[in-house]
């Protein structure tokens, strides 16, 4: 037979236990920043960063990413060449969110009305390929 008197605070422990337990779990989610890129592209979203990229950011970065633009001439910008591979390999996805979303210096922050967070992790994408031969020129054709 169960002693009712133990029932009780059996149960309150349990209770207790249970609240801890889920709040730190919520507390985990709510405070876990995404480390990594977490969308996979597929043609259709590499073709959508592509085109939001031409028409916000080739501007100043460069159609093929290499900075060389009379933008960043006439701005006196400094800006990174992205078809050297070197260049992005040091920097975390979750750094260069933030810098896209937020701007830095003369770098316009990307409204979430221009770009969704789906589609800034896609430009990001974008933008890592740009030295792995996806900018590359085209083979001639025959
Ligand atoms: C007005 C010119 C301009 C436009 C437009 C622009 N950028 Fe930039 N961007 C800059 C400058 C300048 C920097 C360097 C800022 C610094 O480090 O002080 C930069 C830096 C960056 C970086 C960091 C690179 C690194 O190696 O750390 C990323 C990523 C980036 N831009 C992405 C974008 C994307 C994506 C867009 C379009 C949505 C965009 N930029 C539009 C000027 C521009």
């Amino acid at each position: 037979m169960l002693n009712p008197k133990m029932v009780f605070p059996a149960l309150f422990l349990l209770l207790f236990a249970l609240a801890t337990v889920s709040g730190s779990a919520a507390q985990e989610a709510a405070s876990a920043p995404a480390a990594t890129n977490p969308v996979k592209p597929t043609p259709q979203s590499q073709a959508k960063a592509k085109q939001i990229y031409n028409i916000d950011c080739a501007m100043c970065h460069g159609e093929n990413g290499n900075g060389k633009t009379d933008m960043a001439n006439d701005m006196q910008l400094k800006l990174p060449d992205w078809t050297d591979p070197n260049s992005l390999n040091g920097k975390t996805d979750q750094g260069l969110f933030n810098m896209i979303r937020n701007g830095k210096d003369k770098m316009p922050p990307e409204a979430v009305g221009r770009a969704s967070d789906t589609e800034v992790w896609n430009l990001i994408l974008y933008i890592r390929k740009m030295s792995q031969g996806a900018a590359a020129p085209a083979v001639p054709s025959k």
